[in-house]
């Protein structure tokens, strides 16, 4: 790399996550530059489709003229003020008001954080809270799914069944507890059937319940996709058996809506469209269409009774951050809703699932591919080495990163977890650039095929 260029300065300065940073060193960044919809420039005037939202959460596109707008009005009004000590502002009340009106079950309060990383902490936080309260202290573990991810705090990280948030940092601490991961595709049994899997999982999670003690689990933690882990969607019936183990043995179920809030599986949260009924519920991402970092945990009345108890007892809400609820980023999030609400994305979403995942499943018949799922705007491509027996590729052969490298050169961005191709495009893709986006994975598939035959 030539001296004094962006990617040289890049690597002389910063940090990157989920990257190798020695690796890095070596070959810089991609740099981005600018945007428009659902496109990208970077420093050299190349254009990429953005089909990740970036990381899931550009949901309105690039370049909307109407969250900056509203930004730059509000750094001129309020531009901060905290919601500690009975303080409030309009902003963060109307956007609490928004989210309980369109919340997919009754909810109570909306506290407010940052990242979906915090407001899972927080959720975390507010369930110990809540068994202190109601006197079951004994109720402190909390569940998730192996491959789910939940954040990057300590706590999240823990709670998180990736294993790339634990390797290396002494991670999870004690009493964070994963079940399998929901994945009939690669968790199904030779002849075993959907429904035969689904509860064969769901034994050995009672079981796990009543080897830990219901009385010392706190809360289960689930996306109503899991995204990070490789876009995978439970088996039919899976949710209702766990929601009902959860009610049986009174566990606190939170809906970690992060990636599937607002319209991204064609309803206005996946809750909705996965018959999810939580106590507490997490967005963030979508939530300001990424124009802003601001996240949301809104929970039910019998958690807020209980935390309005406890609070008075102790003499107040123990809990807070600077920016939680902050003025502008909380007017971009109530316009960023009230543009889901008025071009009515849910039914945008459910309108494109039709071009977008039925072409992608038409890639089926591709030599490389085993399985295509999704929902509305969200999917999951998955190599394989063997479409008939689904053997994966050897790890350290990194198909899946070879082939978004592929997909990178013909102006694709998007991103590889293990072999699995995730997508997301922002909700504003058209058709037309749906089209496009197939094209270009195509034809990266086909060159990462030729590689694999090349040697
Ligand atoms: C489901 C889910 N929960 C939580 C998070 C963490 O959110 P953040 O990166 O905003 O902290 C993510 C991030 O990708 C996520 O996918």
């Amino acid at each position: 790399m030539p001296p004094d260029t962006l990617e040289t300065r890049d690597t002389r300065s910063v940090i990157h996550g989920l990257t190798n940073l020695k690796r890095h060193l070596e070959i810089g960044p991609t740099v981005i530059e600018s945007g428009h919809g659902v496109w990208v420039r970077d420093n050299h005037g190349r254009e990429y489709i953005e089909a990740m939202s970036g990381l899931w959460c550009i949901a309105l596109g690039y370049g909307d003229k109407r969250l900056a707008a509203v930004a730059a009005r509000q750094m001129e009004q309020l531009a901060y003020y905290p919601l500690i000590s009975h303080k409030s502002h309009p902003q963060a009340i109307e956007l609490a008001e928004k989210l309980l009106a369109i919340a997919p079950v009754p909810m109570s309060r909306v506290w407010f954080a940052n990242s979906g990383s915090e407001a899972n902490d927080c959720a975390i936080r507010l369930a110990w809270y809540y068994w202190n309260a109601v006197g079951k202290p004994g109720k402190r573990k909390v569940m998730a799914h192996q491959q789910s991810y939940h954040g990057n705090t300590i706590a999240t990280a823990s709670l998180s069944g990736v294993a790339y948030n634990h390797q290396g940092f002494n991670l999870p601490l004690p009493g964070f507890l994963h079940v399998a991961c929901p994945h009939y595709y690669r968790g199904g049994q030779a002849g075993e059937s959907e429904a035969a899997y689904t509860q064969r999982l769901l034994a050995a999670l009672e079981a796990r319940i009543e080897a830990e003690g219901a009385d010392t689990i706190a809360a289960f933690f689930t996306e109503p996709v899991i995204a990070a882990g490789g876009v995978i969607m439970p088996p039919a019936g899976y949710f209702d058996g766990l929601q009902k183990l959860l009610k049986k043995h009174d566990i606190l179920l939170v809906c970690d809506e992060v990636v599937t809030g607002f319209a991204r599986t064609g309803n206005m949260f996946g809750a909705t469209t996965m018959n999810l009924l939580p106590d507490m519920l997490v967005c963030a991402k979508a939530l300001s269409s990424a124009y802003i970092p601001i996240s949301a945990l809104l929970v039910n009345e019998r958690i807020f009774t209980a935390m309005a108890r406890q609070s008075d007892e102790l003499g107040s809400f123990g809990l807070t951050m600077t920016y939680c609820g902050h003025p502008v980023a909380s007017a971009v999030a109530r316009e960023a809703i009230r543009i889901y609400e008025e071009e009515d994305f849910p039914a945008r979403v459910r309108r494109l699932e039709a071009p977008f995942l039925g072409g992608l499943r038409g890639l089926a018949t591709h030599p490389l591919v085993g399985e295509v799922r999704g929902l509305g705007l969200l999917a999951g491509v998955e190599l394989v080495r063997d479409k008939n027996t689904r053997e994966p590729f050897a790890k350290n052969q990194k198909i899946g990163a070879i082939c978004a490298a592929l997909c990178e050169k013909h102006g694709l961005m998007l991103r590889a977890i293990g072999d699995t191709l995730a997508l997301c495009p922002p909700l504003v893709i058209s058709e037309t650039e749906i089209e496009e986006l197939l094209a270009r994975l195509r034809l990266a598939l086909d060159e990462t095929a030729a590689t694999l035959s090349a040697g």
